[in-house]
């Protein structure tokens, strides 16, 4: 991939002025919310204006539920080929995961698949593919989740920057030969060119002066890890929809892995007019990527002093010895090579493997097992020795759980479905087991996940 240095991360000169995410649909506190879901295509102006590109993606911008409220979405398909929809980081039923060819069957071109569920957390979660994910994702099949605490935290105005990067050709259009390059598979990913925050280029965002305004980042990408750097110091409430239980101080910039999410808090200046602008940071260099634009307020607004947590979740961590304790090794990948691994329940040499487009291996199996990595009663406390014997990142990405870790580049306290481990680093993580099912292990590095990091586990 030839990376055009003028275009990556292009910036219109002049952004024009982008609308506000909508709302999808007023919640209603009674009964079963109802909520159509389609995937389709799109297009989208990225490159330039008179240059359009073809996308997949759904026809919400976002959606928007309410914690403890029920809800049937019904996801149509309406792509040329099957997908599936996962609700990454909801605690929810295993039917409902979205997981093809372990929770559900895929979707077919044309059909309709009910999910039902309740989510018990509010937070920033997001919605996504989990079907031929390493494309489809690239392509653009997801949307954010913003589920709402019954009553509104103390702010003023939420603001969604979903962030993504997209391989585009010259052309404009999605470079589409490489998706299954074994290249990327077994290096750092699939990187893109094109820097994107809801899928625009430099959008302008609004806040009023001396607002309190949440933002809440989620990364979209297939593989980038994203170095953010936000225009004003303020604070961290929250880590992958969990709400810290001390607000963190935010400085500087943040690191933000493949389907990570932090939810801020920054205190508008008292400046209408001013621009603030939201920073990359990528081999020494600052990239704007997005501004928000602060208008005259339109109300007089309460000064407020150090933010409170948000109000916590219903999840806690177990106290006493865990029942369960393992260790999971990441393996393989470039300048590792893994020499062996069970491949299918055989044993194959590295050649072999790369025959069969794997890379990786978690505790020397390369991508799903025909047993699950561990299967426990619900109740129990798992901990893992997490080690990354590689010489890449991973963002290692569990199912239906929240888990919290011992890893020093995290706020304390965070609760994570996501986590960013370093080469060579060791972690060891704690994780209430508590939701019956089947439930994936992976790298979210998603041709990590195609190229062999991937298990399972089973709470009974
Ligand atoms: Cu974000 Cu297996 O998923
Ligand atoms: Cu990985």
């Amino acid at each position: 991939m030839n990376l055009n240095r003028r275009r990556f991360l292009a910036l219109t000169a002049a952004a024009a002025l982008a609308p506000r995410l909508v709302i999808a649909q007023q919640p209603s506190h009674e009964g079963v919310r109802k909520i159509r879901l389609i995937a389709r295509e799109e297009t989208r102006t990225m490159l330039d204006e008179n240059t359009s590109t073809n996308l997949w993606g759904y026809s919400e911008s976002e959606l928007r539920l309410v914690q403890g409220q029920p809800v049937e979405i019904e996801f149509v398909n309406e792509l040329s080929e099957p997908s599936s929809v996962h609700w990454h980081g909801l605690r929810i039923d295993n039917a409902m995961d979205g997981v093809t060819g372990l929770t559900q069957k895929p979707v077919q071109p044309g059909e309709t698949f009910i999910y039902k569920f309740t989510p018990q957390d509010a937070g920033t979660f997001w919605a996504h593919t989990h079907h031929r994910t390493y494309e489809q994702l690239a392509r653009g099949l997801y949307l954010p989740l913003i589920i709402e605490e019954p009553t509104q935290p103390d702010y003023d105005r939420e603001l969604v920057m979903m962030l993504d990067d997209w391989r585009v050709k010259q052309d404009g259009q999605i470079d589409q030969n490489s998706f299954a390059d074994m290249h990327d598979w077994s290096h750092s990913g699939r990187m893109g060119n094109v820097l994107t925050v809801n899928k625009q280029l430099g959008p302008q965002l609004e806040a009023q002066a001396g607002e309190r305004v949440r933002v809440r980042l989620i990364n979209a990408a297939n593989a980038r890890v994203m170095t953010i750097r936000a225009p004003l110091p303020g604070w961290i409430i929250a880590k992958d929809g969990q709400p810290l239980a001390e607000v963190a101080t935010l400085q500087g910039s943040l690191n933000i892995a493949p389907a990570e999410r932090y939810d801020l808090l920054l205190d508008i200046p008292n400046e209408a007019g001013a621009i603030l602008p939201f920073g990359f940071e990528y081999q020494g260099q600052f990239y704007e990527i997005a501004q928000i634009l602060v208008s005259e307020p339109t109300g007089t607004l309460a000064s407020r002093g150090e933010p409170k947590p948000l109000p916590a979740n219903p999840i806690e961590m177990l106290s006493g010895e865990p029942g369960l304790k393992l260790k999971l090794e990441m393996q393989g990948g470039a300048m590792r090579w893994l020499s062996e691994a069970t491949y299918k329940g055989t044993r194959l040499s590295g050649r072999e493997l790369m025959q069969r487009q794997q890379a990786w291996a978690l505790n020397g199996i390369a991508n799903m097992a025909e047993d699950p990595m561990f299967d426990v009663a619900s109740g129990t406390l798992v901990e893992i020795e997490m080690i990354n014997n590689t010489a890449w990142d991973h963002a290692m990405h569990f199912h239906g759980h929240h888990f919290q870790s011992n890893s020093a580049n995290y706020p304390a306290s965070s609760w994570h479905d996501t986590l960013l481990m370093a080469p060579q680093e060791r972690v060891t993580i704690r994780m209430p087991a508590d939701n019956l099912g089947k439930w994936l292990i992976h790298c979210h590095m998603i041709e990590h996940q195609m190229a062999g990091m991937k298990t399972w586990f089973t709470v009974s």
